[in-house]
């Protein structure tokens, strides 16, 4: 398939993405397909960074940016999702992050430089669906009181919490991917090149 055909199927996966969200109703939460990159064709193409102004984000929203052809997810956390992580901790694969893809920089329990903001490849590792946000906490086809928000792979059901860590019992074997990303200020980030030690 070409490139062309790649980006063209991502596309549509993420748009019927975004259909989904809205379907469920899901208050205050995007997903929209962030224009705050422009890189050429051919920069594209040789993966370019992408820029993003964090400032857009209100706490609970997340937004899809384009890197290299795949989907990035980037959330602003809410205090309550940053609280989830500690109490999810003992139903995870890899609460550590020890297998997963991610800098040595964000292999924490935030998995992430700052701990609000949230950066991830949007690609289920298990056969490479893209996951839905549903920072819903409580959902009912989610298992409930148990389901304190996360990211859930419609394909054949996988479920992560609100850092991308994969939850014990379902088909993708780690931690969902975190690029290399570093800030240019306070509000700016970088996605593709790497934060200086
Ligand atoms: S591709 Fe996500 S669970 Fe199979």
């Amino acid at each position: 398939m070409s490139n062309d055909g790649v980006n063209q199927s991502r596309r549509r996966v993420l748009t019927a993405m975004t259909s989904v969200v809205g379907a469920a109703g899901v208050v205050g939460v995007a997903v929209p397909f962030v224009g705050s990159w422009n890189p050429s064709a051919k920069a594209k193409a040789a993966g370019a960074p992408v820029e993003f102004n964090l400032s857009k984000l209100v706490p609970g929203q997340m937004v899809t940016v384009e890197w290299r052809g795949k989907p990035v997810y980037v959330v602003r956390r809410t205090q309550e999702s940053l609280q989830s992580l500690d109490a999810v901790a003992d139903r995870l694969r890899d609460p550590e992050s020890a297998k997963s893809v991610q800098p040595a920089y964000t292999q924490n329990v935030y998995r992430s430089i700052k701990e609000e903001f949230l950066v991830l490849v949007g690609i289920c590792t298990h056969l490479g669906c893209a996951p839905t946000y549903r920072p819903d906490v409580g959902a009912e086809d989610l298992g409930g009181s148990e389901w304190l928000g996360g990211f859930f792979c419609r394909c054949h059901g996988s479920k992560f919490d609100l850092a991308g860590r994969v939850f014990q019992g379902v088909p993708a074997p780690i931690n969902l991917e975190i690029p290399p990303y570093k800030f240019l200020n306070d509000d700016v980030i970088l996605i593709g090149v790497d934060q200086e030690a």
